[in-house]
């Protein structure tokens, strides 16, 4: 452990992960995409993890960006087993593991009345328990012992404003299980940056708005209460997580980013 600021270096692009090794979940389609795209435009190499086939997204990575690496794997983020194989088999393969992104994620939006356990064991196991295996595979033994390392989460404004206001079923309010799983994602997140910190690993999360995804196809929402009255773009998560994955962050733990339109004002 240093307690002395890093040295100071000419100035360099504190925002180059070229010969760094990532692995975003549910990168198959969505923001996860954006992500892995953005994170390999920087010079990452990047293992595109989802339960659905990522071929297409490899196949469009290993064409824009030829002198990187670029893995698919189809793994189930609720499936101890297959986390830790594909956090092992990273590693394994590259020598390293440096950004992992917690992406995937699931969005059931029945009404209170109707919420069934199913869909609130869905939400719950996919995003907050898939977020929850994926940081402790990466972290013990890897970043933890390596002494480096940096987790994004993505967490949702619903997590910290319960969603909007109005909107029931597919009007833009996600369910309960959705707002729990989220606010659990940012205390998760708090939790590790506090556990990890003193060996040099960050993990900090974003929360990002209603964005043009599949997840939001089918759902209208209100912007009368959003400063900026648009739904964002996948491009738009994919820049914030690019961010707080570069060296450019390297001082920034335990945060939650808002890329929300101004929704949620702190
Ligand atoms: N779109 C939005 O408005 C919005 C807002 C706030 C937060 N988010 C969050 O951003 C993330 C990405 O959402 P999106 O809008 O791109 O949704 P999306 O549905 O387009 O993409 C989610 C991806 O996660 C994958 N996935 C789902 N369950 C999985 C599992 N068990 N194992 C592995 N992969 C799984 C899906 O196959 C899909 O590729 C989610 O965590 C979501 O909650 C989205």
């Amino acid at each position: 452990m240093t307690t002395t600021a890093p040295e100071r270096v000419a100035p360099v692009d504190l925002f180059d992960l070229t010969g760094r090794v990532a692995l975003v979940t549910g990168a198959a389609r969505g923001i996860g995409r954006s992500i892995a795209e953005q994170l390999a435009q920087r010079g990452a190499s990047v293992v595109v993890v989802d339960v659905l086939d990522p071929a297409e997204t490899v196949e469009a990575l290993r064409a824009a960006y030829p002198s990187s690496t670029f893995e698919g794997r189809v793994v189930d983020v609720r499936e101890r087993a297959e986390v830790e194989a594909v956090v092992n088999e990273t590693v394994a393969q590259f020598g390293q593991l440096d950004i992992l992104v917690n992406n995937a994620g699931t969005a059931s939006r029945s009404g209170l009345p109707e919420f069934t356990d199913e869909e609130w064991f869905r939400d719950i196991d996919t995003n907050l328990r898939g977020t929850f295996l994926f940081c402790q595979a990466a972290l013990h033994p890897h970043m933890v012992e390596r002494g480096a390392g940096t987790i994004i989460n993505i967490s949702s404004i619903s997590g910290i404003m319960g969603g909007p206001t109005s909107g029931g079923e597919g009007g833009g309010r996600s369910g309960p299980a959705y707002a729990a799983s989220k606010g659990g994602i940012i205390a998760l997140t708090t939790w590790l940056a506090k556990e990890v910190g003193r060996h040099g690993v960050t993990v900090n999360s974003v929360a990002p708005g209603p964005v043009a995804t599949p997840m939001t196809g089918t759902v209208s929402y209100d912007f009368s209460q959003q400063l900026l009255q648009r739904m964002g773009t996948p491009e738009e998560i994919g820049a914030a997580v690019t961010y707080l994955a570069s060296p450019g962050a390297g001082y920034v733990t335990g945060q939650t980013l808002r890329v929300c339109g101004g929704a949620a004002l702190g």
